[in-house]
């Protein structure tokens, strides 16, 4: 029974099929580019019918594995189901499922993790290969053809535009009322022909509500309802509590200091429970009239909107829990004009980023003395996720902001350590470190004055002495003394922790 409310153009009705029957029509061996990010708009019935005929496949002696791009994370149904099946041969820009990651770990999978701006201006320029199909869960599609993204954007555009062939899923869970939310640019070009992007404030529109779409290509539509699966939020503990406390008294210092407006500026909130714990402290903070313009609107800055302290959110994608997600369903109509969602490209693009003067905060795996910040290699080697918009955004904000518990695994590693074991934003780019013991605001200052202060102000008091010592001697070495180091030292805490289990000297 075709739904002709969600697929208003009456010649694409033909192509409707079973998410089996699409999934045959994916060529063994070759490219996907697939919607999703941070579990929401991805495909959630194509992927699982190819995961269950990969299996099939090697079953009979056929074994085949796929290449797959996405936006971003997306949900057990797809990265979940391909990693179990075995699935994946090369993954790009981003994951957070944890089959998956096991498999890069043990390096069964190749992962390259991106800046999330710079995935589509590189599969423009060809760096990534030939892109053979698009799989995009869409909302619906209108009586001209135009697609109606869902609840993320990420790669859409770019997929759908550069892919051989295109399968679409209209997932009828999704809010009709999503219509009319998104807006879509379509003035990106690569140089020497690119131009200003027209965006001076968060809530400028740009672009156009629905995808474009050559209809020759599309060679299957498939119907789902099926909900959008992110993980819960952890509720806010004494540590990101503390961490979401500091935050404001810093925030209310700058705008007395007259360095940061009364509204705050354009905020950007990264993924992950600290994140979203410091966004429910604003709630109780002063500021008012907030805007963001960020990667993903999650549970804290939902909350945020409906208590119209934020005045309004730009994003890619949204990243609820299931009761956020079922409470914006349910207040739809309240929300969907204090909302943008815009192609990846856009919502992180540097030049906007760097121009509005966002405020960016994100979670780390763990600094060192100096400020440098891995935000996704657990000692040095295990991706945990990746890189994500961080960078796009710590490198081009007003304000780089990076927070995180002092300690991770009960206290058995300090996120402040001597040297960092892998380093995703270099010191430059690293401008405030918050922990749940204070805060250091490292502008201005040179190698030697951060550490002294991130020292103290932010290791966890157990680790604070190590430091402080390892410090010391480093500063008695003779070989140079910008960023004095001690080349047997430096990663000896990770080398412990791999060791005995913990970075503490017993
Ligand atoms: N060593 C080992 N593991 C560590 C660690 C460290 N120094 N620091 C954190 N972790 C582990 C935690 O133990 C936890 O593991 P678990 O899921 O097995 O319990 C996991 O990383 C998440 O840590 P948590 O303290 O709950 O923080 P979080 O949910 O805020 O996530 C990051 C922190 C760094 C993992 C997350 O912010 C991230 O992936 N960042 C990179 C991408 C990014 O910044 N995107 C935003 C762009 S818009």
């Amino acid at each position: 029974m075709i739904d002709h409310q969600r697929i208003r153009n009456a010649a694409l009705r033909a192509k409707v099929m079973s998410a089996e029957e699409a999934a045959l029509l994916i060529p063994c061996g070759s490219t996907v580019g697939m919607s999703g990010f941070t579990g929401s708009g991805y495909p959630k019935a194509v992927p699982l019918a190819l995961a269950a005929r990969i299996e099939a496949e090697r079953a009979a002696g056929n074994p085949f594995r796929l290449k797959v791009w996405t936006g971003a994370s997306t949900g057990p149904e797809l990265d979940g189901a391909l990693a179990r099946a075995d699935g994946i041969e090369f993954r790009l820009p981003y994951n957070s499922d944890p089959i998956a990651r096991e498999r890069i770990n043990k390096g069964e999978m190749e992962y390259l993790d991106m800046h999330l701006s710079q995935v589509a201006p590189l599969a423009w320029q060809g760096f990534l290969g030939p892109l053979d199909t698009a799989v995009i869960e869409i909302s619906g599609i209108r009586p001209d053809g135009a697609l109606i993204p869902s609840s993320s954007v990420g790669n859409n555009k770019t997929w759908l535009d550069r892919a051989g062939q295109l399968i679409l899923e209209v997932n009828s869970w999704q809010n009709p009322a999503l219509e009319g939310m998104h807006d879509i640019y379509y003035g990106t070009a690569l140089p020497p022909d690119r131009r200003p992007i027209p965006l001076v404030r968060p809530d400028d529109r740009i672009g156009e509500a629905a995808f474009r779409c050559d209809p020759d290509k599309i060679v299957a539509i498939v119907e789902t309802h099926a909900p959008d699966r992110n993980a819960p939020f952890a509720a806010p503990d004494a540590a990101a509590r503390a961490i979401a406390g500091h935050l404001l008294e810093f925030f209310r210092h700058e705008v007395a200091k007259g360095r940061l407006p009364a509204s705050l500026l354009p905020l950007q909130s990264g993924v992950g429970n600290v994140a979203n714990a410091v966004l429910s402290g604003l709630l109780d903070g002063p500021f008012e009239n907030m805007t963001a313009y960020t990667e993903v609107i999650q549970d804290g800055m939902l909350d945020l909107l409906a208590s119209g302290k934020l005045r309004m959110a730009s994003a890619t994608a949204f990243s609820l829990s299931p009761e956020a997600a079922a409470a914006l369903n349910a207040r739809m109509a309240d929300f969907r004009n204090k909302m943008i969602l815009r192609p990846q490209e856009i919502s992180n693009h540097p030049e906007l980023i760097r121009r509005l003067g966002c405020i960016a905060m994100n979670g780390l795996i763990e600094a060192d003395i100096y400020g440098n910040v891995n935000s996704t290699q657990v000692m040095g080697s295990r991706i945990q996720n990746g890189i994500g918009g961080s960078g796009d955004f710590a490198r081009n904000a007003y304000l780089s902001i990076f927070m995180t518990p002092s300690t991770a695994k009960n206290g058995a590693i300090s996120a402040i350590v001597p040297f960092a074991s892998h380093v995703d934003h270099i010191t430059q780019d690293v401008q405030v470190i918050v922990t749940e013991q204070g805060l250091a605001d490292l502008r201005g200052l040179s190698p030697k004055q951060r550490a002294t202060l991130i020292i103290e102000n932010c290791a966890h008091p157990d680790y604070r002495p190590a430091l402080a010592d390892y410090f010391r001697r480093a500063r008695q070495g003779s070989y140079g003394q910008q960023s004095p180091l001690l080349l047997d030292d430096a990663l000896s805490w990770h080398r412990r922790f791999i060791e005995t289990g913990s970075m503490r000297v017993s």
